[in-house]
């Protein structure tokens, strides 16, 4: 099962991703949790990724394709993988097809989650994340039983330093650009699956799930 999880920044991606990976057993390959890893250890990666996040603008191409041929080669990849939040250029994209080449894989399905633009401001401003065990929160649609708490380990939860108001406006402006390109690419290849993202997050899980059961029959 390969897999591509799509959507704008805020659209759900991450928290579908969570539910799918539990299901199926793939790795949940995520391009912004790898960069955040980097920064927290202080690596060169991270020091290269910070200031481009810190702005909500896109890790140029060179670093984020090299990061992904990387992870994609080892062997927990070796029966599937849910990517999210990469690709996100036609060259990022490109450069997949020909990972994937040289790997001997194909993508399944790209999974593109919809949600309108408008919403995605309080989804991002609201969010709270586990530092324990990466769950997440939102204040308001999906809040933790205890305030600050993460339901499933007790973990403390804080909000990313990118979901402020004017990075998020700026994710958002970067990530409209790239989009439409990015679909007609998958469109073409015939990968494209929409998802309205706009539902209760388990029926957006459920939508996701009816497509993979096919995958696996
Ligand atoms: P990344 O970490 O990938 O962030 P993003 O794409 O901006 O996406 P998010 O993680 O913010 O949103 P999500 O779709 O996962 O939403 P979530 O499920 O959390 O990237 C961060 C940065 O890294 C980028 O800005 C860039 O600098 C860099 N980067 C990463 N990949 C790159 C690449 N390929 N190339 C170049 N640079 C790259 O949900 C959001 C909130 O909404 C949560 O609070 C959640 O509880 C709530 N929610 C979710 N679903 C629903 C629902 N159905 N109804 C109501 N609320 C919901």
């Amino acid at each position: 099962m390969n897999l591509v999880l799509m959507g704008l920044p805020g659209a759900g991606k991450g928290t579908q991703a969570e539910r799918i990976v539990e299901k199926y057993g793939i790795p949940h390959i995520s391009t912004g949790d790898m960069f955040r890893a980097a920064m927290k250890e202080g690596t060169e990666l991270g020091l290269k990724a910070k200031s481009f996040m810190d702005a909500g603008a896109l890790v140029p191409d060179e670093v984020t394709i090299g990061i992904v041929r990387e992870r994609l080669s080892k062997l927990d990849c070796q029966d599937g993988f849910l990517l999210d939040g990469f690709p996100r250029t036609v060259a990022q994209a490109e450069a997949l097809e020909g990972i994937l080449e040289a790997l001997g894989k194909k993508i399944d399905y790209v999974i593109n989650v919809e949600v309108d633009k408008d919403i995605l401001m309080a989804r991002l401003t609201g969010r709270r994340i586990c530092k324990s065990c990466g769950a997440t929160y939102h204040l308001v649609f999906n809040p933790p039983a205890a305030e600050g708490k993460c339901d499933r380990c007790g973990g403390e939860l804080y909000q990313r330093a990118d979901d402020n108001e004017e990075t998020v406006q700026n994710r958002l402006d970067v990530n409209l650009k790239q989009t439409e390109p990015l679909l007609d690419f998958y469109r073409q290849k015939g990968y494209l699956k929409d998802i309205n993202g706009q539902q209760e997050i388990g029926k957006v899980f459920e939508d996701i799930d009816q497509l993979l059961k096919g995958l696996n029959e």
